[in-house]
């Protein structure tokens, strides 16, 4: 959501610029904008829709000569979007640029005071408000007014900014929305995230909130927001930039969808250890798991998706009590927080703003917090009390497919440990388990290579208006995250129904060709989704079922079958979601969609 990119050193900044933003394309956004020294005066370009429009503007940066810069993608949240909402924002005399990302909470307040002292606004955003305040309070030190104004400024912000009268600096600054500073030999960057930088550099430094950076061509200093010079220490990144790259896939989510064997294995292995979940590297001791009476799971979308898979799982085999909330509701529901209870906090980026605003008050109310995070060194791993990382590598597409696959291998993983600590299954159970999950990259690859019976049935589907995804159990919870893949990226509408609440009120939708989707994967409650596909077709619904192999018999029923092999009853999710993001995905291209980077949605949302 918004994304910042800028340089200070001994190339041209521009194309460097405009290349980070094009890295940082993932992150959703609608307008685009870049601001360099030329030598004597900021210039600046900015437009409206996709980043190519201003990079075919600039000549890919080539109209903007100079070494110094910083760029932005907007994700509109005050203002629609248009080249003068867009970022930079610049003050009247030209002298002081600015880039944001967050929202500036009691901007009203502080416009109106702006207002009052003559400063005339040109754009509805919050961030100007940022520009006029570091006119005002600018008097030879940019330091100084930074600080002033981060005194001042309620809300949260990653900021990128210049000062004409020190054309070999830039400033950047960070509350409470993801900055990062790279450095290599050639210079310095700001970022939103590492991809933008990757390329250039592996040593980064983590702003953390309330740190201001000065870059020179050469040297990064940090100052407290008093002024005060801190010492920080630069993290090596140790990504393939390869992962970053499309690498002969058309889209990156297809390329995700195809990475999901590896990064479940690369997820579950290193903690499975002489036939033990090994979980040393979490920072709760035995003892600990065993006091925990209930679990908390908080978090958005897909990733709240994966906890109510791990609900199911844990509650199943390890037998606590575990409750799954959305992280905006869960933050201002007033719950009844116990310091027996483990809250995990799910997410893939790390920084999305509500699951991170429910991990402090957790926190603050003394419960412990797990955080499941794809992305090191993101704002929910540094403040949990304990990190599971998801070793996912960098996910892109918007839509998440590799990160929720290894979120629900997480649960796998939390749920053995719990369950065998808590002695809720019996040696032999769980070794079954075990054996089941270490199979599931390899069944998951056997999976994809099947992809083309689903791309067939995908393109008898592009015209579709309505599809309705029916399950029960854990089939229900897959039925969540595979109907909001669907909406998601193919823009039809979509509703994922416990199979058994279809007869209180939603069956009165069935109408003939109604395709409804029945996931059927779980043997014990198998009659019960059976009697409902029947339901549904008799009021004529075309109905597609996905089942396990051994239910053949499921083609006297529905009217399209799709199969996936036999596991564990509790990790059927891993595979049956398979199929199931490849329809979201065949339908998407199908009906020429930019499958990677779907409409008003951003990879991570930083703001509540
Ligand atoms: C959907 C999707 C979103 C995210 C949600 C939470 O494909 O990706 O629903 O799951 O915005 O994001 P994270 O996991 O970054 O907290």
């Amino acid at each position: 959501m918004c994304g910042i990119a800028g340089y200070i050193g001994k190339k041209q900044a521009a194309p460097i610029i405009l290349d980070g933003l094009s890295r940082l394309e993932y992150r959703g956004y609608d307008s685009a904008g870049i601001a360099v020294f030329d030598g004597e005066k900021i210039r600046m370009q900015k437009a409206t829709g996709r980043l190519r429009i201003l990079e075919e503007m600039t000549q890919h940066g080539a109209t903007l000569p100079g070494v110094a810069g910083i760029g932005h993608t907007r994700w509109a949240t005050h203002g629609s979007p248009s080249d003068v909402n867009a970022h930079p924002h610049m003050n009247e005399e030209n002298s002081i640029a600015v880039v944001h990302n967050g929202i500036i909470e009691n901007y009203a307040q502080l416009k109106q005071k702006l207002q009052q002292k003559g400063y005339k606004f040109a754009s509805e955003t919050d961030t100007e408000v940022l520009v006029h305040m570091l006119t005002e309070y600018y008097h030879g030190d940019p330091l100084e007014a930074i600080e002033k104004v981060m005194h001042r400024v309620e809300g949260s912000y990653a900021l990128g900014i210049l000062f004409l009268d020190h054309p070999h600096h830039i400033y950047a600054a960070r509350k409470d929305s993801p900055l990062i500073i790279g450095e290599s030999g050639e210079g310095r960057f700001i970022a939103s995230d590492v991809p933008a930088i990757l390329q250039y550099t592996r040593s980064v430094y983590y702003m953390e909130n309330e740190e201001i950076a000065c870059l020179s061509h050469a040297h990064t200093r940090f100052f407290n927001v008093d002024g005060e010079a801190i010492q920080k220490d630069p993290v090596t990144i140790d990504w393939d930039i390869h992962a970053a790259e499309k690498g002969g896939f058309e889209y990156f989510m297809l390329k995700e969808i195809y990475e999901q064997p590896r990064a479940i294995r690369d997820t579950i292995s290193p903690r499975i250890k002489n036939g033990a979940i090994d979980l040393s590297e979490i920072q709760i001791s035995d003892d600990e798991w065993k006091a925990f009476r209930k679990i908390t799971i908080v978090a958005c979308g897909s990733a709240y998706h994966s906890g109510v898979t791990g609900r199911y799982v844990l509650e199943d085999l390890a037998r606590i009590p575990t409750e799954v909330d959305l992280a905006s509701e869960y933050r201002y529901r007033n719950p009844i927080y116990d310091p027996d209870t483990l809250v995990i906090i799910v997410s893939q980026s790390g920084e999305t703003a509500d699951s991170l605003a429910a991990l402090r008050d957790a926190r603050s109310h003394g419960c412990k917090v797990l955080a499941i995070v794809n992305v090191v060194g993101s704002s929910i791993a540094r403040e949990a009390d304990a990190v599971f990382y998801t070793w996912a590598g960098p996910e892109i597409a918007v839509a998440t497919t590799k990160a929720y696959s290894c979120q629900i291998a997480a649960f796998y993983l939390l749920a053995l440990k719990l369950a065998s600590l808590r002695a809720a299954i019996t040696p032999e159970r769980f070794r079954t388990l075990l054996d089941a999950l270490v199979c599931l990259p390899g069944q998951i690859e056997g999976l994809l290579s099947q992809k083309e019976k689903i791309q067939f049935f995908a393109n008898h589907y592009l015209a579709t208006e309505h599809i309705f995804f029916i399950g029960r159990g854990i089939d229900y919870a897959l039925c969540l995250e595979a109907s909001l893949k669907l909406k998601e990226i193919s823009y039809i509408h979509s509703e994922a129904y416990a199979a058994g609440e279809l007869k209180h009120g939603t069956i009165s939708l069935m109408e003939n060709g109604t395709l409804v989707i029945a996931v059927a994967t779980q043997d014990s409650l198998y009659p019960k989704t059976v009697s409902n596909i029947v339901e549904v077709k008799s009021r004529g619904a075309f109905v597609m079922a996905l089942t396990t192999l051994q239910h053949q018999e499921m083609e006297k029923c529905a009217d399209y079958v799709l199969y996936i092999p036999e596991t564990e009853a509790p990790f059927m999710g891993s595979l049956a979601i398979i199929p199931l993001q490849l329809f979201a995905y065949y339908v998407s291209l199908g009906r020429g969609l930019d499958v990677d980077k779907p409409r008003n949605l951003a990879k991570s949302v930083t703001v509540e």
